[in-house]
């Protein structure tokens, strides 16, 4: 019969070790040396004749594995393509105390409340009595749901694993993958080996079973910790929730999706009684407070096929010393630099010896193009300490010549913004149809060419609004000449 082993081997090479070695003595790598359970095969099977294995007939697959288990949240299922898929690993990374378990538990609560089945829930993370007090806040002990979950605070996979093969539960939850333990395994939990291990074991038991399993797993600031990472080559689904811990909004994202879109996003609120599905995504992330300070701009983004509004602020100061600072956060540092570079080169703007600090509102992070424009004329409006026109939106991409480049699903933008209140859209001069958008939307439509048109009619004193040249004068009800 095989046997299991621990060895440790070389992730560049693949060279075998009995013990950890800092550096490989095969292809001297550094740190490349991984606890991995290895199979020594007897060796009357070594020597054994190769079994063919069967291969199916592509037509003759039956396609029932593609049924979702729909989940009932709406938020998840839309992050989820529609539904958990049987027999599917989902892996559920974020910071700690972000609100992973809660989420889960959550799922937990509405899968087994809908009479799916029985869901098991293993945690290495809390006791049997914490998962019940987390429980209780969700309103789960007192439901039918309650009835259907079954704790188990765990941490050797096997155990787990046995556990789910006697009692074929709708849904596995394992709280999380970095407190499990391998038998065969002596590294410590949460190790590159323990994580990869447990995860197959777990893979192993989805598929094999139709099993649909959500790990939980933690991430750092920097994304450094072993496991999620390791893991995702693995996984099926990687879905992160992300916020500000101490802000309530939280966003759940799919950043791998085997069976749907990686664009969607779920916006969920944190409550005293759990995460709870924010009713208008699009308004949620306005602060109508510091609307129409300087540094201020509203950017209309596209997550997915979801518009949300957020606000872009920006400060800056003169330098104090060294190099100038640029501190980003939920925006790309780099893009950052690039636009202050163009605001100096292209729009007359230097801000090289100004210390600047940008962010967007709320703990979301907006990785589109279209958030250029709002970034920029934030940085502008910040430096000439003149606020942004009230009721702007703006949307659109900055080449390094400062022209605006089209962008994507103008219309749905467009629309969005106008039911929220705004009454005017900056966007660049070649995007989309846009002329329907604009009389869809019913809000002024004003479209620029480049970004110091762009800075010139979002800053303009409200008595010169007439007098803004722009490409094109905009037209009432936003119909295009
Ligand atoms: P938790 O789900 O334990 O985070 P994670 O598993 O990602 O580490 O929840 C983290 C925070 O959420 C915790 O500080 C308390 C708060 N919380 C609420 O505000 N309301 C609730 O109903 C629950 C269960 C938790
Ligand atoms: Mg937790």
């Amino acid at each position: 019969m095989a046997r299991l082993e621990s060895r440790y081997v070389c992730g560049t090479c693949g060279a075998t070790s009995l013990r950890w070695e800092g550096q490989c003595r095969s292809c001297g790598g550094w740190n490349t040396l991984v606890e991995t359970a290895v199979e020594r095969k007897p060796a009357a099977a070594r020597g054994a004749p190769l079994a063919v294995p069967p291969a199916t007939r592509l037509s003759d697959i039956s396609g029932a594995e593609s049924e979702r288990i729909v989940v009932g949240m709406r938020e998840v299922d839309r992050v989820l393509g529609g539904g958990l898929v049987p027999g599917s690993l989902v892996l559920l990374g974020g910071e700690p105390g972000i609100g992973k378990s809660t989420l889960v538990l959550a799922v937990a609560g509405a899968i087994a409340g809908s009479g799916d089945g029985r869901v098991l829930y293993a945690s290495g993370e809390e006791s049997t009595a914490q998962i019940h007090l987390r429980a209780a806040r969700l309103g789960l002990t007192g439901s039918g749901a309650g009835d259907q979950i079954d704790v188990l605070a765990e941490t050797a996979v096997e155990r787990i694993v046995a556990a789910a093969e006697a009692a074929q539960p709708a849904l596995l939850v394992v709280d999380s993958i970095q407190t499990l333990t391998a038998d065969e395994l002596d590294g410590p939990p949460g190790s590159v080996g323990q994580v990869r291990s447990a995860a197959a074991r777990l893979q192993a038991l989805a598929k094999e079973h139709a099993i649909p399993v959500v790990l939980v797993g933690h991430v750092t600031k920097d994304g450094s910790l072993a496991g999620p990472k390791t893991l995702e080559h693995v996984v099926d689904v990687v879905l992160t929730l992300e916020g500000e811990r101490f802000s309530g909004l939280r966003l759940l994202r799919a950043s791998k999706n085997r069976f749907g879109s990686t664009e969607e996003v779920g916006v969920f609120e944190m409550t005293g009684d759990g995460l709870s599905e924010v009713s208008d995504p699009a308004a949620a992330f306005l602060e109508p407070d510091s609307l129409g300070s300087p540094g201020v701009a509203v950017a209309c983004t596209l997550e997915g096929s979801r518009p949300l509004l957020v606000e872009v602020q920006a400060l800056v100061a003169p330098q104090v010393h060294g190099s100038p600072r640029r501190t980003a956060a939920g925006l790309d540092g780099q893009r950052l630099a690039l636009l202050i570079a163009v605001l100096g080169r292209r729009a007359g703007l230097n801000l090289s010896s100004h210390d600047v600090y940008a962010s967007i509102v709320g703990g979301l992070s907006v990785a589109e193009p279209a958030i250029d424009l709002p970034l920029a004329v934030a940085l502008a409006s910040a430096l000439r300490d003149r606020p942004v026109l009230s009721g702007t939106v703006l949307c659109g991409e900055i080449g390094l010549t400062g022209e605006l480049r089209p962008i994507q699903g103008l219309d749905r933008r467009l629309r969005e913004a106008a039911r929220l209140g705004f009454t005017r859209a900056i966007v660049p001069t070649r995007s989309g149809r846009g002329g329907d958008a604009g009389e869809a939307a019913q809000i002024e439509l004003v479209r620029v060419a480049t970004l110091r048109e762009a800075v010139a009619a979002c800053l303009a004193e409200a008595r010169d609004r007439t007098a803004i040249a722009v490409g094109k004068a905009p037209v009432a009800g936003g119909v295009e000449a």
